[in-house]
């Protein structure tokens, strides 16, 4: 099934002071005038997400974090859980990002653990999945996102709000993506891992690419078959190239409704 919105979700990683939240100003500001059909989501680091649901408050961004705690408060020195995100002013919650993965030692069952938490705390989760190079080219792309949606997304509730993004490892911040081809049959096997463990609700978790989408190339990554919009990083960071994306997400739906 087509999915007639595209989601759009800026990851600002571990950048962003107080003096960009200008950048936050000028993407709600300019988004007053469109386009529709794109949910638009923004993920600062942590110290940022009530000062900007301030800022964005009656916008039409949605306020994501990057991580979160498997538990709800506790001895954790350090970390941030799903409740504290949305007492912040959080909606939405990036989990399993590779860089977590790779850095931080977080195992399937670590993000399952936390996908779990945010369910129950009524976040929606962005579940990452995604290969790295060696994985790549030895061709185990499908194998690695089926084995990693099977392993990191616990039991949730048939209609619970959720998104996965596909994340090849080597495409983040690299300026290299797959082609056409390879992200179609990737986000495809996502799909069935998805029916397998979700049944028909499947259907309705929107399935973002991530990985080296800039405002060059997001139409084309857009609208390649089974992708439902996009994870950006760098270009995420200025609103201006953010909202080249988000233009562009909206120029596909718009197409899409009349054809
Ligand atoms: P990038 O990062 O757009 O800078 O490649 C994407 C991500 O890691 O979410």
């Amino acid at each position: 099934m087509k999915q007639s919105v595209k989601m759009i979700v800026g990851n600002w990683k571990m950048n962003g002071l107080a003096e960009h939240l200008a950048e936050a100003v000028a993407l709600r500001d300019a988004l007053t005038t469109g386009p529709s059909g794109v949910r638009v989501g923004l993920c600062p680091p942590a110290t940022l997400v009530a000062r900007m649901a301030s800022v964005l408050d009656g916008s039409r961004v949605e306020i994501g974090g990057q991580d979160c705690h498997a538990q709800a408060s506790g001895a954790f020195t350090g970390s941030v859980s799903a409740p504290m995100l949305v007492d912040a002013g959080a909606r939405l919650v990036i989990l399993g990002h590779s860089e977590r993965r790779a850095g931080c030692g977080e195992t399937d069952s670590v993000v399952a653990a936390k996908v779990r938490a945010a369910v129950v705390t009524g976040l929606e989760p962005i579940l990452c999945v995604g290969e790295t190079l060696a994985e790549h080219q030895a061709g185990e792309a499908v194998a690695v996102v089926t084995r990693q949606i099977e392993g990191s997304l616990p039991d949730i509730p048939a209609g619970t709000a959720l998104a996965v993004a596909y994340e090849p490892v080597w495409a983040i911040g690299s300026g290299l993506t797959p082609t056409a081809d390879q992200i179609a049959e990737v986000h495809a096997a996502i799909r069935a891992a998805l029916s397998g463990r979700l049944g028909e609700a499947a259907a309705a978790v929107p399935i973002l690419y991530g990985g080296s989408v800039n405002p060059g190339n997001a139409a084309d990554l857009l609208a390649i078959d089974g992708v439902d919009g996009a994870l950006v990083g760098g270009a995420a960071l200025k609103a201006a190239d953010f909202l080249a994306i988000i233009h562009a997400a909206g120029r596909g739906v718009a197409a899409d409704a009349q054809g």
